[in-house]
């Protein structure tokens, strides 16, 4: 389910009409033709949902920040009791600055860096997750010299294929992520080795839009089976962190991962009580509240064709591009006629920047709006400056109002962001 729908023939975000939206925002910015819009009321309660579906479990759910770091969504998702998951230094100061106790945060990434390690001894990060053995020696350090005790588990490479697209498999022996579960276990069980760690956790993430619990299943029987072959070893866990994955349906047809089923059969697990938990949603929290708004550029027919083209391209959305990802996109204020499928791209010169073909779209005129589903997670985030274009504006509905989260990046800000400085002569 979209957090969009069409409300007296207008699509609409948290009850407020999209093209109502961007005439506010033109205001503000008269060149405006394009823009994410979320609602956030749509995310507080996933949040809520989330929390809800795994009652008796003492967990502790945190954010991914990098499906969507705006802060009014971070500010929303703490307000709403979630803890923060970080990926690097950046978004350990975006969840800080939010608000989020980094005694409530999770700083997750491969390529770990001193500057991460220090902030998050000196800030008593909750948990890290390491990502390699040699990177328990930086951690160590770092705790030791800010005199703090750093919690750390240690992520395991569970060798398990998701059946995801494969940039987005993270668990299986091919991908860069994780320990061998042997390499975990020596490192357990020598864990005296390293003064300042509690290192006393298991960290699985085997991918992301995970569709039902399969692929989870097979994680948790294998990090409940290291965790009793550690303790078995002399060096019980206490802390096992599940990782992210949770997927919502892009289709519209209304499926999505099954979180109660899931709830309900880590709950059923005798070692239910006896670890910490933790998840790190990201897209299920926010996919689905958000929207890309953009106005029609064109429209050119050839060979029989109709290419749509949209003030919105690649470098503002990604995922169709990268991931073959298929979102809806639908016309903001349909018009009546028939519908007719369409080639939906947008202006940066690349073929590969292609929202989708094969559109049901109704007529569709220069100056339209139409809008692309479900672009909450990995939408905003993941945009670039590609071919010289601005970040576009973010704004977000709450309770009926609309706020303008970030302003839109102009071309003249664009391009001042360009410095150059004589380094060796
Ligand atoms: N934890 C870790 C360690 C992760 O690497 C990720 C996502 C998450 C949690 C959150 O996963 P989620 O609940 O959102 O599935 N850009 C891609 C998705 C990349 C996911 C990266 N890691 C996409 O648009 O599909």
């Amino acid at each position: 389910m979209s957090g969009a729908a069409l409300e007296r023939g207008v699509l609409a975000v948290g009850g407020v009409p999209a093209d109502r939206a961007l005439d506010a925002l033109r205001r503000l910015e008269p060149d405006a033709r394009a823009f994410h819009l979320v609602d956030l009321d749509r995310i507080e309660s996933r949040a809520r949902a989330f929390t809800a579906a795994f009652p008796g479990l003492d967990l502790l759910p945190v954010y991914a920040a990098k499906a969507n770091g705006l802060p009014a969504i971070l500010e929303c998702l703490r307000a709403a009791d979630l803890g923060g998951e970080a990926g690097s230094l950046g978004e350990l100061h975006l969840l800080a600055a939010a608000g989020f106790d980094p005694g409530r945060s999770v700083l997750n990434g491969n390529g770990r860096t001193p500057e991460e390690a220090a902030w998050a001894a000196a800030h008593g990060v909750g948990l890290v997750n390491a990502d390699l053995v040699e990177e328990l020696d930086l951690l160590d350090r770092c705790a030791l010299q800010a005199g703090a005790r750093l919690r750390v588990a240690l992520r395991v490479n569970p060798g398990v294929g998701a059946a995801v697209h494969r940039y987005i498999s993270t668990g299986d022996d091919d991908a860069k992520f994780g320990v061998s579960p042997g390499e975990a276990l020596d490192a357990w069980a020598a864990r005296g080795r390293w003064p300042g760690l509690v290192l006393d956790g298991v960290h699985v993430h085997v991918g992301s839009q995970l569709m039902d619990t399969t692929a989870h299943e097979a994680v948790l029987g294998i990090a409940l089976g290291l965790a009793s072959e550690s303790a078995s070893r002399g060096a019980p866990l206490a802390l096992v962190n599940l990782g992210g994955g949770f997927g919502v349906d892009y289709s519209g047809a209304g499926a999505e991962f099954p979180l109660a089923l899931w709830g309900r059969r880590l709950a059923e697990r005798p070692e239910a009580t006896r670890f910490r938990w933790v998840m790190e949603p990201g897209r299920w929290m926010v996919a689905e509240a958000g929207v890309l708004i953009a106005e029609v550029l064109w429209v050119k027919r050839r060979s029989g064709k109709r290419f749509v083209v949209l003030a919105a391209g690649m470098n503002d959305f990604l995922r169709p591009a990268l991931y073959q990802a298929r979102h809806r996109i639908v016309a903001v204020r349909p018009r009546p006629g028939s519908i007719e499928p369409a080639t939906v791209v947008g202006p940066v010169c690349e073929s590969a920047d292609v929202f989708a073909s094969d559109v049901p779209l109704p007529p569709l005129e220069s100056g339209d709006l139409v809008a692309i589903l479900d672009t909450g997670a990995y939408g905003a985030a993941m945009s670039s400056n590609y071919n010289g274009r601005g970040r576009l504006p973010e704004l977000v509905v709450r309770a009926g109002r609309v706020i303008r989260a970030r302003a839109g990046e102009g071309p003249e800000e664009m391009a001042s962001r360009v410095r150059s400085d004589l380094l060796v002569d």
